[in-house]
């Protein structure tokens, strides 16, 4: 088995609230809060890049798993808003945080779901043997993605970055007791940036058409989140072989607090024991859930010992869930 080792987060200093959109584009600090739950973000300085963030939160991992870079084995970044396309971000976490050339690392591409996507991937390669020490970053500079006319995304979201760095279990009883993935690329137009890859390479036209940017059809999203998140959260507690009783704590991806209750409610696991932070943050995608845990464990309100529930949802679609003692 494997354990969560240690936990980081990093947040932009910059916060960009609900007010400052008022004066940007057509909407209101009413609608966004009501439809969403999110009343501010923040957002990354100008020079400020993915893989800074990304070593800003392995950094506070590292140090809260009492380890140092050099003892990584594998670095995995998930995110969808890399430092280039090419080569993978986690070539320059790599450097930036002082890793050994023997610990290789890639990127994971699986939008909000990223992180749990990564965590089920380090939990193999820790269990398997292949590495004993794993970094799982989930980064997002979305604000340089997000395009500023349309209310219908740019309210959504913010950046961030948070860090797990996963471990062999002590024997304890602690560690990932179930991972669960899932994809639906039926729905892959939903939400994505139209241009950019290889179906639509960057040109003047494309540029100016705005297809750079996230576009994402949110209602049509929501309605499948709800049951998704619902089905993944039961069957990584069915998995883990526990109860919905049992679990002590969610950590969920924050995409939509309207979302998060009716998992609530399909999961039979009181509001109270969601983590919820999507107020001061927004969306930051596959950042989210390592964010949020990181801050619950740090203010003591996930102590050592406790079981946990982690599930996130976004694009492609892609979703899973996760069940952790802590
Ligand atoms: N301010 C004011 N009005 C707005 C805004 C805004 N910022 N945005 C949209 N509206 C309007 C729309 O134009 C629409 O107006 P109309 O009725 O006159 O046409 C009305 O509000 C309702 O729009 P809906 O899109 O139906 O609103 P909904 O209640 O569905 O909320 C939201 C939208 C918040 C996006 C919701 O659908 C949602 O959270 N979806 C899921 C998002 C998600 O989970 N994404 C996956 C993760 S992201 C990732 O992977 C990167």
């Amino acid at each position: 088995m494997s354990r969560i080792a240690g936990t980081g987060r990093y947040l932009p200093a910059r916060v960009l609230t609900n007010h400052d959109l008022e004066r940007m584009v057509d909407t209101s600090d009413a609608w966004i809060v009501e439809r969403t739950g999110i009343r501010e973000r923040r957002i990354a300085a100008d020079g400020e890049h993915t893989s800074d963030m990304a070593a800003a939160a392995a950094r506070e991992a590292l140090a809260s798993a009492g380890l140092s870079a050099r003892d990584l084995d594998l670095i995995l970044v998930a995110t969808v808003t890399p430092d280039m396309p090419l080569p993978a971000t986690a070539m320059f976490v790599q450097q930036k945080i002082g890793a050994r050339n023997d610990c290789p690392g890639f990127d994971l591409s699986a939008a909000c779901a990223g992180f749990i996507y990564g965590l089920a991937v380090a939990d193999q390669f820790v269990r398997g043997g292949a590495a004993r020490h794993v970094l799982v970053v989930g980064v997002e500079l979305l604000s340089r993605v997000l395009d500023w006319t349309d209310r219908s995304t740019c309210v959504l979201f913010g950046d961030g970055a948070g860090a797990v760095v996963v471990s062999p279990a002590l024997g304890d009883g602690r560690g990932i007791l179930s991972t669960t993935l899932y994809a639906d690329g039926s729905l892959a137009p939903a939400l994505c940036i139209p241009a950019g890859g290889s179906v639509e390479p960057a040109t003047a036209a494309t540029v100016a058409a705005r297809r750079h940017f996230v576009r994402m059809e949110g209602s049509q999203i929501f309605k499948f989140a709800v049951r998704a998140l619902a089905q993944a959260t039961r069957t990584a507690i069915e998995r883990a072989g526990v109860t919905p009783e049992e679990i002590e704590h969610v950590v969920p991806h924050q995409a939509n607090l309207r979302i998060l209750a009716a998992v609530a409610e399909r999961c039979g696991i009181p509001w109270e024991r969601f983590h919820l932070n999507i107020d001061r943050y927004g969306n930051t995608s596959s950042a989210s859930v390592p964010i949020a845990l990181d801050e619950a464990m740090r203010e003591g309100r996930i102590r050592p010992g406790a079981l946990v529930a982690m599930c996130a949802l976004g694009g492609g679609i892609a979703w899973g869930g996760a069940v952790v003692r802590m």
